[in-house]
Parts: structure tokens; C-alpha cells; sequence
């Protein structure tokens, strides 16, 4: 059916594989096979753009990340210590679909007036203070780093504050079980992000990752004390192709359970999302057909979680 049994509950059993509804085939198996050592995501020095000594080098790396990767580590510091809301599995439309060997909590949580909080009576007050402190720190750091994508472009960073418009955050905080069959199932199935920015903590820093760098899939190592930052299909539109929403999927693994937490800012319902003014040319026509954000969010969120080929609909 299309209600899902919670993850952790099989898990909990004494399993010698996983049900049949898990099992991927073979072609779709996160187990990466290469005798040559894997290129790894760049590292982006974000205080070297936020500090008042700015450094244009850093700036040109963050410019090539983008372009390139369309994801990037971003180390913090020492010192910083309805619909498709709530807990389960999402994007399940059919009951042929493989499911993900995880469950998920997803909230909205910026602007307040879209939080639900009457759908969440039993969340522990201390959390609820947690997720405020994290969510106004969050949204700051991914406009900075958005402005930063725009001077890096020499795009007005207007132009493309305008396209956020009121800006939506939303997050989504994934458990990962162990399960006895690793290599057989999806933690969470290949798919490129809708919205803008995404900033990803990996809470327990268990390897998981993986992303689709130039056809192949590549292990992203989380580093102690980073965030994981990549681009959603919107920031490719609005970039009008020059920045990259990346494919993206999680494998799990038999020892250790995985916890990571994506906070996704995007631009709000309202918004007509296209290129950036600036970004389109004569010699460089727009790439996507404009849509308007609402739009884009609900057909997203009606399809099983597969690839860049909803974003790719609209070229
Ligand atoms: C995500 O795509 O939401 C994050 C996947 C993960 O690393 O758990
Ligand atoms: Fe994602």
C-alpha cells in the first residue's frame, strides 16, 4: 500500500535480508566499483568571502565548484558548535516503486507563518528552540553564500534576490537504520534538489553520500566540522545553466546508522523563477522555460524522487 512500514521498525527485527520492496536492481545499486583514487568535491574557505579581507581567489574557487561540482564542502568553524510535512517516507506514489531504506521528518520552517506547528503537537520543547536558533543561522548563511554565486557571476546579487522573493526554508532530517543488505537497497533514491540552496548537515558524520560527477558516482567523505553545500534545480535555472543542480543519491551501510539534515532555502511559492536579466543574452538564450515556483514544487513532490529529469522537462 501506499502507507510504508517505518524503516526502523523492520530494522529492529532480526533480519537475514530486506523485503523484496527494497531490493534495487542491479543497475541501480549504490556500491561504486573504480581501482583509481576519486576526485573529491572542493573545499570552500567561506570566512575568506564573509571577513572584511575578502579574497578574490577564493571567490574564483567557489565560482568553479559551482560550475563544475554544483556541490561544495564548507568548513565552520570550531566555535559554532499536510501534504508532504511530517514523518515517514515521501515521493511514494505507486506501490511498484522500490522504497528507501530510511525515514525522514520534514518541516517547513521559514517564513513562520507557513510552519504547522498544530501538526506537531509532541515535539520536545528544547527541539523546538533547536530548530528556531538553526533555522534563522541557516537562512543567513545560505543568502551570504547565494550573494557570494551572484558576484562570482557578476550578476547583480538584486537581481537574483528578487528571484527568491520571500524566500522559503524548509528541512529535512534523515535517519538512516543499518540494514543487513546494503548493498541491495537506496538510503535515498538519485535526484537532484528543487529548490535553491541546500545545506547539508551529515549530523553523525557516517559516509553515505553520493553524488553524479561527469556520469559517474562519487563518495562525498564528510569532514569534521563542514556543511555540505549544493545547488538545486532552481539556481541552475536562475543561473541560466552556468551553476549545476547535481544527482545525488545515500547508500547505507551494516554497522552504522546515518543521520543528516538538508536545509533547503528556495524561493517562494509566488515567485515567476527564470534566468537572471543579466544572464541571458543573445549569445546565451534562456535555458528553462520560466515556471512559477509553487508550480514547480508541486509537480516535483507528485513524482518518485528520480534524477534531473523533471528540471530537464523544462528545457
Ligand atoms: C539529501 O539529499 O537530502 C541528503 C542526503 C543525505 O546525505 O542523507
Ligand atoms: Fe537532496
Amino acid at each position: 500500500s501506499l502507507t510504508v512500514p517505518f524503516v526502523q521498525e523492520i530494522a529492529k527485527e532480526p533480519l537475514t535480508g530486506v523485503p523484496e520492496r527494497y531490493v534495487r536492481p542491479h543497475h541501480e545499486r549504490p556500491i561504486i566499483s573504480t581501482t583509481t583514487p576519486l576526485p573529491q568535491v572542493p573545499v570552500i574557505d567561506l570566512s575568506k568571502l564573509l571577513s572584511q579581507d575578502f579574497e578574490e581567489t577564493e571567490l574564483e574557487n567557489l565560482h568553479y565548484a559551482c560550475k563544475e561540482w554544483g556541490f561544495f564542502q564548507k568548513k565552520f568553524g570550531q566555535r559554532e558548535g499536510e501534504g508532504v510535512e511530517g514523518y515517514g517516507q515521501a515521493f511514494v506514489v505507486s506501490e511498484e516503486q522500490k522504497l528507501e531504506w530510511a525515514d525522514m521528518f520534514f518541516i517547513l520552517t521559514l517564513p513562520p507563518y507557513l510552519r504547522k506547528p498544530y501538526l506537531f503537537p509532541h515535539i520536545p520543547l528544547p527541539f523546538r528552540g533547536d530548530i528556531e536558533t538553526y533555522s534563522a543561522e541557516l537562512k543567513n548563511l545560505a543568502i551570504q553564500i547565494i550573494d557570494l554565486m551572484a558576484k562570482a557571476l557578476t550578476v547583480d546579487i538584486k537581481e537574483i534576490r528578487e528571484l527568491f522573493g520571500e524566500g522559503i526554508q524548509s528541512m529535512r532530517m534523515n535517519y538512516y537504520p543499518p540494514c543487513p543488505q546494503p548493498e541491495l537497497v537506496m538510503g535515498l533514491n538519485p535526484h537532484s534538489d528543487g529548490g535553491g540552496l541546500t545545506i547539508l548537515l551529515q549530523a553523525n558524520e557516517v559516509e553515505g553520500l553520493q553524488i553524479k560527477k561527469d556520469g559517474s558516482w562519487v563518495p562525498i567523505k564528510p569532514l569534521p566540522n563542514a556543511f555540505i553545500i549544493n545547488l538545486g534545480d532552481m539556481l541552475e535555472i536562475m543561473t541560466n545553466g552556468n551553476y549545476r543542480s547535481i544527482e545525488h543519491r545515500a547508500k547505507v551501510n551494516t554497522e552504522r546508522e546515518r543521520l543528516s539534515i538538508a536545509t533547503f532555502y528556495s524561493p517562494g511559492k509566488d515567485v515567476i523563477v527564470g534566468a537572471a536579466p543579466s544572464l541571458v543574452t543573445q549569445k546565451t538564450p534562456a535555458v528553462f522555460k520560466t515556471i512559477s515556483a509553487g508550480e514547480y514544487y508541486s509537480g516535483y513532490l507528485a513524482r518518485e524522487l528520480r534524477g534531473r529529469s523533471y528540471l530537464d522537462s523544462l528545457r
